[in-house]
């Protein structure tokens, strides 16, 4: 399902002195079968806009559709279709292990399945939450353990778990890897790129700050600032603009100040900032100089 934004914008608070405009003319598309990365400074709209992808909050101004549903259209057919949204679109908030409740890991994410499937037998919910558990990469010892046990990554897992147990077709996670350790954040967002891969979900959209997981692991990144895309593509298309994006007060990953550095000797290399590609276009480049 392919989603498209145009001018979507959104006031919180809107009849109160207090109100906030938090998106300001959204627009951009999210094709299928792609891992996407929001990026933006704080306050600049990111869990505004994904809230709207499953209803959670109304088009108010502008349009959005995610596949053939039109969200802006207000009319009785669409309400009556926000469950499906609700079952296609996967939502994963922020610090989604604050909200494990069940004594273990399997009722944690068996709540999920009953939720969405209640006519499902035991054994199909049994499979359903020991193979979302694998694909999380949590092995059948950690099912009849209270989540309180285990660690802060592993906790998260099993709450992305309750989520993909649902069998959304888009998968969307606002800060997944935040307060992960770095070997944490990478093995999540790898992951979540193997659960795209191998077509478990077609989609997978990103809220992440972190420059370097986003352009090692994403096909296209939306930067928002102030309630709006300011800067999209690839990302080399997005990181290269390094000026831009200090004055958004973003970064960029490493490799983007490395590539600056060894601009600033009169090395130029033409990278995909991934760290891989930095690393053979460097050897490259000094291999040519002997
Ligand atoms: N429930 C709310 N009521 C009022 N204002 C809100 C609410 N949620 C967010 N805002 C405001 O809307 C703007 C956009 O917030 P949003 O949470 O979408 O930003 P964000 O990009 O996700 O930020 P962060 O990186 O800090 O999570 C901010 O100015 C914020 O203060
Ligand atoms: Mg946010």
């Amino acid at each position: 399902m392919r989603i498209v934004a145009e001018n979507l914008s959104f006031t919180y608070n809107k009849k109160s002195k207090f109100k906030v405009d938090a998106l300001a003319g959204v627009t951009l598309t999210i094709e299928e079968d792609s891992f996407f990365g929001i990026i933006g400074h704080t306050g600049s709209g990111k869990s505004t806009f994904i809230q709207h992808l499953n209803g959670l909050i109304p088009v108010e101004k502008g349009s959005l559709t995610v596949g053939d549903i039109n969200l802006a259209d207000k009319s009785k057919i669409v309400k009556k279709r926000y469950k499906e949204l609700r079952s296609k679109v996967g939502m994963v908030f922020q610090y989604p292990e604050y909200q494990l409740f069940a004594e273990t890991v399997y009722e944690d994410v068996a709540f999920g399945f009953r939720n969405f499937f209640p006519d499902a037998s035991k054994e199909e919910e049994k499979k359903a939450v020991f193979q979302t558990l694998a694909l999380m990469g949590l092995g059948a010892e950690y099912i009849n353990q209270s989540p309180l046990d285990l660690s802060g990554g592993q906790k998260r897992r099993v709450a992305i778990a309750g989520v993909l147990v649902t069998k959304p077709e888009i998968l969307v996670l606002d800060e997944p890897v935040a307060g992960l350790d770095p070997v944490g954040k990478n093995e999540l967002m790898k992951t979540l790129r193997v659960l795209l891969d191998n077509g478990v979900v077609k989609t997978v959209i990103v809220v992440s700050h972190d420059m370097d997981e986003v352009c090692e692991n994403c096909d296209s990144v939306a930067v928002f600032s102030e309630g709006r895309v300011v800067l999209s593509g690839s990302p080399k298309e997005v990181f290269k603009n390094s000026k831009e994006m200090s004055e958004l007060r973003l970064g960029v990953p490493v490799t983007g100040y490395l590539k600056d550095e060894l601009s600033k000797m009169g090395v130029e290399i033409d990278v995909d900032f991934t760290r891989d590609d930095f690393v053979e276009k460097v050897v490259e480049y000094y291999k040519n100089i002997k």
